[in-house]
């Protein structure tokens, strides 16, 4: 490993460079790149670009590297699956990584049993899939989100996200029977509930908001969200596609708060770098939609799925959690005393690993300028960082939960760094 932190001017040239043309000309623009740049390979949250130039990575491919790039069991677990078997398509004939993968699950998640779980492939076809199945179970045609969410790309799951841009600009009109309140509040929920609560079949709500900011909600929200929407005899859907896995110093984000969902989406980290994702729920809902309304031709591949079992086994011990929670606590101070020295306005946040710091201008208004600078600082210095919220001025940490100690530091180095650069004066 050869990293080099100190900050370079932008501008990729080399193999880095004549692939970012190659990118132009043959992808749209509309897949976009938080950090331009080209990676070859990855082990841990060391990712080397195709120059043989090693990034520190905290991103964690948007958090769905959660055990870390690469990890040894779960390639392990991928290459002994793919000389077995790679494919069936459950359709057509069942395979065990499926089952126990389903077993497993149904087990680990915060859901009054019997539970049952079907796989399929990204975080927004779960998505789909729960909004199917909440509707075939009450037969009620409104679903409500929440303002600022993320729920995927996908039609149903665009229509639920209240980020508008970029996600939804220009792309509407998107599903009518939609309707969003404010996160973290409570009564214009429980209004909407009170006026059409009965054409309500399901309420979706991240615990707390990926894409939207890394928002903690008040404690008392996720509570009150859950039993309005039981009152009302609507499902409540937990998105813990960003939150879950560890991310948050428990398996899930519901965890901290008691709240027992009766739908949960899963994905990103569950697949340990393969997609795969998933719906857990309790039995009697899950069996509402008639055979052959749900699934998908790969969903629940067996490669997939024996990542995924790997991951579980390496949370099953709880030194992941002990470590997220570590992690986090640390990252943190370092990031407060960063903004404070630097005399920056900003809140620093998080829950376990999940950590951001949000920038705000001398005014208080967000400052999506800063965030951008910091960014690009730390892009110059080869770390690679994500921003997340309504104005993009947060920046957020997705390291993986067993980041070397050294690589944290040097990474919050970096940050300190880039913070002190774009400070004001
Ligand atoms: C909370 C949440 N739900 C759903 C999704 C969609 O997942 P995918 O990109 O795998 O479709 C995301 C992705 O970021 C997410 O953060």
């Amino acid at each position: 490993m050869t990293l080099d932190s100190t900050a370079r001017s932008p501008g990729p040239g080399g193999r880095t460079g004549d692939l970012l043309s190659l990118r132009a000309r043959v992808v749209p623009r509309g897949v976009s790149t938080a950090n331009p740049t080209v990676i070859d390979s990855a082990t841990g949250s060391v990712w080397t670009d195709v120059d043989g130039d090693d990034w520190i990575d905290f991103t964690g491919g948007i958090g769905s590297l959660n055990v870390g790039a690469g990890h040894p069991a779960v390639v392990a677990a991928i290459t002994e699956q793919a000389q077995r078997l790679l494919h069936t398509c459950s359709h057509v004939a069942w395979h065990e990584p499926y089952l126990r993968l389903a077993e497993r699950l149904a087990t680990m998640v915060p859901i009054d049993p019997p539970v049952k779980v079907m796989l399929c492939t990204t975080g927004a076809e779960a998505v789909e899939n729960a909004v199917k199945i909440a509707r075939a179970a009450t037969g009620r045609p409104l679903v409500v989100s929440f303002s600022a969410a993320f729920h995927g790309r996908t039609w149903m799951a665009l229509s639920l996200t209240g980020k508008e841009r970029p996600y939804r600009n220009g792309i509407g009109p998107l599903v009518a029977e939609v309707r969003r309140v404010p996160f973290g509040e409570i009564e214009p929920l429980s209004e909407l509930l009170a006026a059409h609560g009965e054409a309500v079949g399901a309420v979706i709500v991240e615990p707390i908001l990926g894409e939207g900011g890394f928002v903690i909600p008040p404690a008392d929200f996720l509570p009150r969200v859950a039993e309005l929407t039981r009152a009302a005899g609507a499902v409540l859907i937990a998105d813990e596609v960003q939150t879950g896995f560890g991310r948050t110093g428990r398996l899930f984000a519901c965890e901290h708060t008691g709240v027992r969902p009766d739908l949960m989406v899963l994905g990103k980290s569950i697949g340990g770098g393969l997609p795969l994702a998933a719906v857990a729920g309790r039995s009697e809902l899950m069996d509402a939609p008639g055979p052959g309304v749900l699934g998908g031709t790969y969903a629940g591949n067996p490669v997939a799925c024996a990542a995924s079992l790997a991951v579980c086994d390496l949370f099953a011990d709880g030194s992941l959690l002990e470590r997220a929670n570590a992690l986090g606590i640390h990252a943190r101070a370092r990031l407060e005393a960063a903004v404070e020295a630097a005399g920056v306005r900003a809140d620093v946040r998080g829950l376990g690993a999940m950590v951001a710091v949000e920038f705000f201008d001398q005014a208080g208004a967000p400052h999506t300028a800063m965030a951008a600078a910091v960014q690009a600082g730390c892009m110059r210095r080869r770390l690679l960082t994500l921003r997340a919220g309504m104005d993009d001025n947060v920046l957020r940490l997705h390291c993986a939960l067993a980041i070397e100690e050294e690589l944290l530091d040097r990474g919050l180095d970096v940050i300190t760094d880039a913070i002190n650069e774009a400070a004001p004066g």
